[in-house]
């Protein structure tokens, strides 16, 4: 007999087909009434399938009382109730490392953008503004290579960040709560002095409670007129408020943003500015990585229902 597995949102139609032949698969989002649905047959599942996008709330858990595996797509962990998961021995997998090249060439493509100004040059020609005789030309960027890079969080994809950074001749430092033992670049301790030293800080730590607005106004303002930052971590991280009024008034020289506090919600002062670059949180966002999450998550299931370890298991608390 097939395990039960409950999917919640929607999967990469390769993975899905996967799940469906493998496993009793029920795709939540075709009940009309999913609370009714889960009163009704909530007890039938012993596995979720969800994503980092989409989380497994308490609720969710305790609407799921047969549950023994969680398998999700993505690496943030910050929407999984961990704690209710590790309480009552549920097993979680998830999807780190397979995404870390893709996840540090936006940070790159970020930063490059911000400060060779590529987006706002691409509007610039459409608009007709290079060829417009008497238009002032359009205004300089600001150099990448052999700049000051720090990186906010060197776990799996800052240090793939790093790596990229000294491709460009950049100087690197670091923070995050402990010095990473085998990593050259030096660990700045105090976030601030790290924002005072950067030209571009990249904001990838883990999301949650413990960073929440981490970058506050008073980072931004350690940063300030010259410097510029690209978050690829979680819009929780900086407390966007002040990021907007940090731009707006150019206490900061621009930003680049995969990730939002509301997503898909963009505040809309940000979209009438010109020194950001607005993403809809896309950093993993390619063919062949989406394929190899998709891969782990189904991998990090079969290696569960066979009795063996995962793959990839997530940490408990
Ligand atoms: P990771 O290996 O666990 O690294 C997380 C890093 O954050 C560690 O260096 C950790 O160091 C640091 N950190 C945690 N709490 C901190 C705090 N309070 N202050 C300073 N640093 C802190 O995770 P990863 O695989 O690199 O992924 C990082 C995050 O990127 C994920 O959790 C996810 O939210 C995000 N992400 C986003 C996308 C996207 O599409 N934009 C894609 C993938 C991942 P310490 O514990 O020593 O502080
Ligand atoms: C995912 C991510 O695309 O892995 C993560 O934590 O943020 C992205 O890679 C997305 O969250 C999938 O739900």
């Amino acid at each position: 007999m097939k395990h039960r597995l409950l999917q919640q949102g929607r999967m990469l139609p390769s993975l899905e087909a996967r799940l469906a032949e493998t496993y009793d698969l029920h795709r939540l989002i075709d009940e009309p009434d999913p609370k009714a649905f889960l009163a009704a047959h909530g007890g039938e599942f012993v596995g979720l399938v969800t994503t980092a996008a989409n989380g497994a709330s308490a609720e969710l858990l305790a609407a799921l009382p047969a549950l023994r595996v969680l398998s999700s797509f993505g690496v943030g962990l910050d929407k999984l109730d961990l704690a209710g998961a590790a309480k009552r021995g549920i097993a979680v997998g998830y999807t780190p490392d397979v995404l870390n090249d893709c996840v540090a060439d936006i940070a790159i493509a970020l930063m490059l953008d911000i400060a060779r100004r590529t987006a706002e040059a691409d509007r610039f020609v459409r608009q007709g503004k290079w060829s417009t005789p008497g238009l002032a030309s359009f205004p300089l960027g600001r150099k990448v290579s052999g700049a000051k890079l720090g990186i906010v969080g060197l776990g799996r994809i800052g240090r793939t960040i790093a790596k990229r950074g000294e491709g460009f001749e950049m100087a690197i430092r670091y923070h995050s709560r402990r010095p990473v033992a085998d990593a050259t670049w030096p660990h700045e301790p105090s976030l601030l002095e790290l924002a005072r030293w950067a030209d571009f800080l990249v904001v990838i730590t883990a999301g949650g409670a413990a960073t929440r607005h981490l970058i506050n106004a008073e980072v931004l303002d350690a940063l300030g007129p010259d410097g510029f930052i690209v978050n690829v971590a979680r819009g929780s991280v900086i407390d966007e408020a002040a990021l907007v009024r940090a731009l707006v008034e150019r206490r900061i020289a621009g930003a680049g943003l995969d990730v939002f506090e509301n997503e898909p919600k963009v505040p809309a002062e940000l979209l009438a500015l010109d020194n950001v670059v607005l993403l809809p949180h896309i950093a993993s966002g390619t063919r062949e990585t989406r394929q190899a999450m998709a891969d782990r998550v189904f991998d990090n299931l079969q290696a569960f229902f066979a009795g063996q370890a995962m793959l990839s298991p997530a940490p408990l608390p």
